[in-house]
């Protein structure tokens, strides 16, 4: 056939509790989340959507003394104001329509431990304020109860967006930022971790290799340079989506251009049936199904902002999402 097709390098990949990275940009981002881990400070991680800031906040808690404590997550972007505000400091019996008995939350739950916030930017007001009170004074009172609780949690915290936007914006708290903010740590975006690209490609296609169906020796010179040339906006979690994808459009053991998303082939996403948008239209319905229609989960899960679905969504004409199995 005459064209390139590149497979896999011989590189060592490097392993930071499940960072997977052939960078040297990497190694000092991994001697300071060491460094500060070792502190009980309250940590701030800055950086794109689908860059790793979970994994990153795991990696904190494990090198930390309270490694052997609870973790526990959540994502501040993904639960209505009153759910959120029962996830994280509980309720009592009775508190709202339905708390039919005592719930303990996230901060109850992580005592002794750590809790990570992402998309802290997210929080409405009056959690912050609750929030920095756990901060200032290690307390919180659930909702409907009255008397406080005591806890000892670390905070680490995440953002896509700077805090201080939110700040200028009056939608955040500026003691909260500098409470959060202690020790602030910038995850580098995809595109700016010299060889990753290609690594992690690689990576996942080990990966979707192992769960059989078709299997992928190469990838092609030209699929390769779309790759390369590509922002990666949504990071390592959309080049993970792009390698799912090629699996699941292509059949051949190379991968070329035609297996990846418009998006990598410089096309804009169209709505003609059994087209490329017709994959995307699938990818977008399958990311609503599995996230129960949330947009905001759906579009974490795409790599992609909350905006883009929802004009993607728009474009696409979807407006709920199918129940049932995902296709
Ligand atoms: N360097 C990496 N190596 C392997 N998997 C990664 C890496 N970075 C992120 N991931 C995976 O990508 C997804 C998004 O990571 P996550 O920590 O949730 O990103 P963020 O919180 O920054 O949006 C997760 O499934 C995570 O396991
Ligand atoms: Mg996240």
């Amino acid at each position: 056939m005459g064209r390139t097709i590149l497979r896999k390098p011989d590189k060592e990949l490097v392993d930071f509790y499940g960072i997977i990275t052939v960078a040297p940009e990497m190694q000092e981002f991994f001697a300071l989340v060491s460094r500060v881990a070792a502190t009980e400070s309250t940590v701030l991680i800055r950086g794109e959507t689908g860059t790793g800031k979970e994994l990153v906040a795991r990696a904190i808690h494990k090198l930390s003394g309270r490694a052997r404590r609870p973790f526990r997550a959540l994502n501040c972007a993904t639960l209505t104001p009153e759910l959120l505000a029962s996830e994280l400091f509980g309720h009592v019996r009775g508190a709202f329509t339905g708390a039919v008995r005592d719930r303990r939350g996230l901060f109850s739950l992580a005592d002794t431990g750590t809790v990570f916030l992402d998309e802290v930017a997210e929080l409405p007001l009056d959690i912050q304020a609750r929030l920095l009170r756990v901060l200032q004074e290690q307390t919180f009172v659930p909702l409907g109860g009255t008397d406080p609780i005591t806890v000892d949690v670390r905070l680490i915290s995440a953002t896509h967006q700077a805090l201080r936007r939110g700040v200028t914006e009056r939608r955040f708290r500026e003691d909260l930022m500098y409470r959060l903010r202690v020790v602030p740590i910038f995850l580098p975006p995809l595109r700016q971790r010299s060889g990753d690209i290609e690594a992690l490609a690689w990576h996942f296609i080990d990966q979707f290799n192992q769960r059989g169906g078709r299997v992928v020796e190469a990838i092609d010179d030209p699929a390769m340079a779309a790759l390369l040339a590509y922002p990666w906006p949504g990071n390592v979690r959309e080049l993970r989506n792009v390698v799912e994808y090629a699996f699941a459009i292509g059949v051949e053991p190379v991968i070329s251009l035609a297996d990846l998303t418009p998006e990598l082939r410089g096309e804009p996403p169209s709505d003609e049936p059994a087209s490329p948008g017709m994959a995307e239209r699938q990818r977008i319905e399958r990311a609503l199904h599995e996230s129960g229609g949330r947009k905001s989960l759906a579009a974490e899960r795409l790599g992609m902002s909350r905006s883009t679905l929802w004009r993607k969504m728009r474009e696409l004409k979807i407006t709920g999402w199918p129940r049932g199995s995902p296709r």
